[in-house]
């Protein structure tokens, strides 16, 4: 036995569809965490753990319509069949913020490939700067989940969607705590055909490129290094 199938049924109650592929998950509980990431005296260790338990509801919206694989299965009590995921899963963190969302979505998919992009943003003209990729030549991932806190000018984004593309990732998801409506309209305008699941869309960037309200350099706070 081993029938694919595609779960795309129903949008879960719990993602409001802003544009054709943008989605907001709203939750009690991501409305908590999220606040307390955005307040500014909270320390670096809590800041990964909201972090990370952000990440893990995040992706457990974004992976809705996964395909399964039906597989057969023995319970102490009988046979019966269950499923199992049936493409191949990239997780793309991208370096350093992204990282804090690794395990929390690597812990849900055991099996995904974890494929690392090295970006930073040059901090005079917010532009992104490329510098690690080890992308293997061929035998790209059937689905790919970029992992980054912030998606601010949409910048990075685009680099790693460039990347992902030239690798020939059929599906690509971006997964982002907050992001800002600009970042957001850049990134859709370009690629139309990639699914965003954020937690929150903040309305403006300021004269850095930094997302307002924002929660403030979501690399530095994770790594303690502001
Ligand atoms: C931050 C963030 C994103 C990028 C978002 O990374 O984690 O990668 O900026 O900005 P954009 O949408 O305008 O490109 P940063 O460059 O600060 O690097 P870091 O993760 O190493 O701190
Ligand atoms: N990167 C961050 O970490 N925060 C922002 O607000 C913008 C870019």
């Amino acid at each position: 036995m081993s029938t694919t199938t595609n779960q795309t049924a129903e949008m879960s109650p719990h993602s409001q569809q802003i544009a054709s592929g943008v989605f907001e998950v709203q939750h009690p509980l991501i409305e908590c965490h999220l606040t307390a990431l955005r307040d500014a005296t909270t320390s670096p260790l809590s800041f990964r753990a909201h972090v990370r338990r952000l990440a893990t509801l995040l992706a457990y919206e974004a992976t809705q319509d996964l395909s399964i694989e039906m597989v057969p299965v023995t319970t102490p009590l009988t046979k019966t069949t269950g499923g199992k995921l049936a493409q191949r899963i990239g997780l793309i963190p991208i370096l350093r913020a992204g990282l804090g969302m690794v395990d929390p979505v690597l812990d849900l998919i055991p099996t995904a490939e974890v494929w690392h992009l090295g970006l930073y943003r040059d901090e005079d003209t917010a532009q992104p700067v490329e510098y690690y990729s080890k992308l293997p030549p061929d035998h790209p991932v059937d689905v790919a989940l970029v992992v980054d806190p912030m998606l601010a000018t949409g910048g990075s984004m685009l680099a790693a969607l460039e990347t992902l593309k030239k690798w020939g990732v059929g599906q690509v998801k971006l997964l982002s705590i907050i992001a800002s409506e600009e970042g957001i309209k850049h990134v859709e305008t370009e690629y139309p055909d990639t699914q965003i699941y954020v937690c929150k869309i903040d309305p403006e960037l300021n004269d850095v490129k930094y997302i307002v309200p924002g929660l403030g350099d979501a690399g530095d706070r994770i790594f303690n290094t502001l």
